[in-house]
């Protein structure tokens, strides 16, 4: 085993430690392939003929120009991704960083396009299993006051909804009467440095962000200025806030570099998290803030869980950045995500820092979930939602 294969393993079982990122992923079918490299070759009639029977397998001694061969080799390499990728998430093998970024570079070479039928399948998977669209929050409508709510990763545990609570939660769900059409979905990855990709987030019609990142000054030209919800860890709130005491003011300048946004906290995900998660309901009101908080549901996060333990994903618990890729995902006609990146180094070998605004460099190997990254890009080589990997290009 490659040495990156052990740290993999090592890092596999330290991933409950982050419970929180954000982050990344790939492309189409081969059908639609078949036809992007048909028109590639010009339609020359022996490459037409075998791209029309993609089960005939491509002769060495085809007689097509060095550059039919190539995109007839490319388009091979594309349809055998969904394999690649499939195979990053069986147990049978430990896949070092470079495995990834091998395929990764591949996945970057082929077309990606939307497949229609794919996002509906897995919507109707996640909207079965979890429905977002009713349970992603808790609210009124579907916690009456006396409800006994068990919490999402202490089970044993509940807490009493009554009045003083109830009055926090929103009537419904935010969201249910808006289908958006473009979503972002922005991770934190040091990936997005220098990417200027913020005037292509900045165009979505809903964005979705992680932990309060920095999105002014120098960041906004590669991470965007639009937020309209953001996930708040409440160990933020205790370590860099100091739990809002003297640093409240500071906290609330912050969130209002946001504008209108919504907070979603994990408030009971564990009883730890229900005192931080409901001070911040309470200083944006007495400051009377435009921000809005809301928490996720538990049951929400449980079965969303559940959901992607079928597929693999083990870990104890699942990142903050895989619960809003699958939130969007049921809210938004098409998602895109950006800065999901666990790697240590881009595909062409460059150091790559742990977040985009500080310049901690992880050690080599993946810093995270690589669990959950090969199920976000099976999601991207099925043409379920894109992945950008690099800069994003300047209309
Ligand atoms: C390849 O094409 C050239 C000219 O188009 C032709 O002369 C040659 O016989 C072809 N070779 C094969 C193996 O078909
Ligand atoms: C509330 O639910 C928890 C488990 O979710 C349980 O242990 C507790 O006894 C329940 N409390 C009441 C008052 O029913
Ligand atoms: C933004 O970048 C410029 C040039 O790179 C630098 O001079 C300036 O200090 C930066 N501003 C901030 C707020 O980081
Ligand atoms: C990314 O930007 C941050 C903040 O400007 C900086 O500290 C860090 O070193 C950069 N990372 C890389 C890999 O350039």
């Amino acid at each position: 085993m490659r040495p990156g294969g052990a740290l993999l393993a090592l890092l596999g079982s330290l991933l409950l430690l982050r419970l929180l990122w954000c982050s990344a992923y790939a492309p189409g079918r081969s059908r639609i392939l078949l036809e992007e490299s048909r028109e590639a070759t010009h339609g020359t009639p022996a490459a037409l003929r075998m791209l029309r029977s993609p089960a005939t397998l491509i002769p060495r001694t085809t007689n097509s120009t060095y550059l039919n061969e190539q995109s007839l080799q490319l388009t091979e390499k594309c349809k055998n991704l969904q394999a690649d990728v499939k195979s990053l998430s069986k147990k049978m093998k430990r896949y070092s960083e470079d495995d990834y970024l091998q395929i990764i570079t591949n996945i970057q070479r082929c077309p990606w396009k939307r497949q229609a039928e794919e996002y509906e399948n897995f919507r109707e998977e996640l909207a079965s299993c979890c429905d977002a669209v009713q349970n992603f929050v808790v609210s009124q409508n579907n916690t009456p006051v006396g409800t006994n709510m068990s919490y999402e990763a202490e089970s044993k545990k509940g807490i009493l909804i009554g009045e003083k609570i109830f009055n926090m939660l929103p009537v419904s769900q935010p969201f249910v009467e808006y289908r958006y059409n473009q979503c972002a979905v922005v991770g934190n990855g040091g990936i997005l440095n220098n990417s200027l990709c913020g005037a292509e987030i900045d165009k979505s019609d809903f964005v979705f962000r992680c932990n309060l990142p920095p999105t002014t000054g120098n960041f906004s030209k590669d991470v965007g200025s639009k937020t309209n919800l953001v996930t708040v860890n409440p160990s933020i709130i205790t370590t860099k806030y100091g739990n809002l005491k003297e640093k409240k003011a500071v906290f609330l300048e912050d969130i209002a570099t946001y504008g209108d946004v919504f907070l979603l906290l994990p408030a009971f995900s564990f009883r730890a998290n229900t005192g931080a998660s409901f001070k911040v309901y309470y200083s944006l009101k007495e400051s009377q803030s435009r921000q809005k908080v809301i928490f996720f549901h538990p049951k929400y996060l449980k079965h969303l869980a559940l959901f992607w333990r079928t597929k693999g994903v083990t870990a104890y618990r699942l990142s903050s950045g895989l619960m809003i890729t699958s939130v969007a995902v049921e809210l938004c006609e098409n998602v895109k995500l950006y800065g999901f990146w666990p790697f240590s180094k881009t595909v062409e070998d460059t150091p790559v820092s742990h977040h985009y605004y500080d310049n901690k460099l992880p050690k080599r190997g993946f810093h995270e979930m690589p669990k959950e990254y090969s199920q976000i890009l099976q999601l991207h080589v099925k043409g379920i939602l894109k992945l950008q990997f690099s800069k994003c290009e300047i209309a």
